[in-house]
């Protein structure tokens, strides 16, 4: 209960020895603060330091939700004398931060730890410990029920600061996990709020929090206005060693801006539909080995079923180490998203006996992609998840090698949905696209790109970046290119047709169907430090188009 209560409120205490490390810095890189404020203070571990470290401070404000920390800091404050100390118990949620911050005069500091701790744990823990609207990133319904939606409500104590400070100079100093710092200056960039001279400084969280996540000082100033966009990020708290440079192109995070920048032609056309594995949200039942003819399922029972429903599996863990040949099962219950499962009950039968045995499960998956559809349905399926042969990489590990996956014992060989991959039809056409991915110059822009400190650092969206043509192209491939890529994307549903001739001749729009309009948009825009940078190849529908002679 305890320990529940600690995670709910993202209680962990900052060791002093940490806040008066992060305050000396700040003095001696030259912060003077005539006001403090410690928005979610506990204990008052930033009120303390910053008491030492800055002599000319006069005001300190400090609120934490926990009235026990605050009664207790205001009596450890009380005997210090000569400066003001409001300390106060108050939700952050409910204070108008606008207001506030806008009446303080003179240099100001908000520093400090918000609470580390994701809107989805506090759902599990059916916590209120929360804003009122949630969604504030503005996801669409599918992100929302997907997960892409979760976020760690630093991020949104973070953003509320910077909403309020950008117009005034001050400096934000706070400890958060790096993802959050990123989430919080993207937030910043896109909104045009007046931020600069923004650092990363990597703290040991092991070592101070017993967590083990990637974590950072963020420091912010606010109220000034930077050219560019992007943030430095530095190994430790000083300005010693700067690991990187990340910042914002068009409206992503880019992870190596400058080598970003030298690679930029590479980001363009998707040529294939990346796709994440099956997702199914029942391991123990779903997801099997074998022994002899038999499918052992993650509760350990033996079951004897039709092997028409299953097919050979791979997962992250498998791709990043290289185990390509696959040691487990998946029952696929569905080829797409729309096919009945009844049918199972005349074609498999042990199987369907099966799945109606293991309904409490499969009936409880908490996920609401589950709701209005048939039951025992899978998710992430299609043409595509069966296609012969397939180029895969694990979105969970640092490692960003991929992988050309086959068949196994005749069936095509499916992917969690951890794992990202392509469809292609022939071996030599997922050999070549491997080779492309896995080329140095792909893996040096999959790098620009990537933070692989992020729980899932290898995402679609990332993949979909990589312009496999321009990357031939550098590689001198284009003749292979043109062989291989011209059929690419052949599992989608709506199948493109990539057209290799002189961009010139595509560019009429009265061609160019409503739907690839806005990619061409994209494509033709003009880019700012690359100049040979019109697309090479345009997508058109091809049921739709006629190719000019
Ligand atoms: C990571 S601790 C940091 C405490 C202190 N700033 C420090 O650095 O030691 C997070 C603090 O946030 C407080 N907190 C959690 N939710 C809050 C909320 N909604 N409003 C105000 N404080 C909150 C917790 O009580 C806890 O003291």
């Amino acid at each position: 209960m305890i320990a529940a209560k600690k995670v709910e409120f993202g209680d962990f205490q900052t060791p002093l020895e940490l806040s008066s490390e992060i305050t000396a810095f700040l003095r001696d890189n030259g912060e003077s603060p005539s006001v403090v404020v410690e928005p979610t203070c506990g204990l008052g571990s930033f009120i303390t330091a910053t008491i030492e470290a800055f002599p000319n401070t006069h005001d300190f404000y400090g609120f934490d939700i926990n009235l026990q920390y605050v009664a207790e800091l205001g009596r450890n404050l009380n005997q210090r004398n000569g400066r003001h100390y409001h300390i106060e118990c108050k939700n952050f949620f409910q204070i108008d931060w606008s207001h506030f911050l806008s009446g303080l005069s003179g240099n100001l500091l908000v520093i400090g730890n918000p609470p580390w701790v994701t809107n989805s744990a506090l759902g599990l823990l059916e916590s209120k410990n929360l804003p009122e609207k949630t969604n504030f990133q503005g996801r669409n319904g599918f992100a929302a029920k997907t997960g892409k939606a979760n976020f760690d409500i630093s991020e949104w104590m973070l953003i509320k600061l910077l909403e309020a400070l950008h117009p005034k100079k001050a400096c934000l100093a706070m400890l958060c996990k790096t993802a959050t710092a990123r989430k919080a200056l993207r937030h910043a960039w896109l909104n045009n709020l007046h931020v600069g001279k923004c650092s990363l400084h990597l703290i040991d969280a092991k070592k101070h929090f017993n967590a083990s996540v990637e974590a950072c000082l963020l420091v912010i100033h606010t109220g000034v206005v930077e050219k560019e966009p992007k943030a430095f990020v530095y190994t430790d708290i000083s300005f010693r060693d700067k690991l990187s440079t990340f910042g914002i192109t068009g409206r992503e995070l880019v992870a190596d801006i400058d080598e970003y920048l030298r690679l930029r032609d590479i980001d363009g056309v998707p040529y294939y539909k990346w796709r994440s594995g099956v997702k199914h949200d029942a391991a123990s039942v779903m997801e099997f080995t074998k022994q002899g003819k038999s499918y052992i399922n993650g509760i350990n029972e033996q079951c004897d079923l039709e092997s028409k429903y299953f097919f050979p599996l791979l997962k992250s863990s498998d791709l990043a180490n290289g185990r390509l040949s696959p040691e487990r099962f998946v029952l696929l219950t569905q080829k797409k998203p729309s096919d009945d499962t009844l049918v199972i009950s005349t074609k498999a039968p042990k199987t369907w006996e099966y799945l109606v045995r293991h309904a409490s499960s499969l009936d409880q998956r908490r996920s609401i992609i589950y709701e209005k559809r048939p039951r025992f349905s899978i998710f992430g399926i299609g043409e595509y998840t069966f296609s012969p042969w397939k180029v895969a990489i694990s979105g969970l590990y640092k490692n960003s090698r991929f992988q050309v996956i086959g068949t196994f014992q005749k069936k095509p060989i499916v992917f969690d949905d951890t794992c990202c991959f392509i469809s292609c039809q022939s071996e030599d056409e997922a050999r070549f696209a491997c080779e492309l991915l896995n080329s140095d110059i792909c893996q040096q822009f999959l790098r620009s790109l990537v933070f692989f400190d992020a729980k899932r650092p290898v995402t679609i969206d990332v993949l979909n970046r990589i312009d496999l043509k321009r990357v031939a192209d550098r590689l001198h491939r284009q003749k292979e290119a043109r062989k291989f890529l011209s059929d690419a994307a052949g599992f989608d549903d709506k199948q493109p047709l990539l057209v290799f001739e002189a961009k010139g001749k595509y560019t009429d729009r009265r061609i160019i169907s409503k739907n690839s309009r806005h990619l061409l948009d994209r494509l033709t825009r003009p880019r700012k430090t690359v100049s040979a940078n019109l697309p090479s190849a345009y997508i058109i529908p091809r049921k739709r188009t006629k190719i000019p002679a």
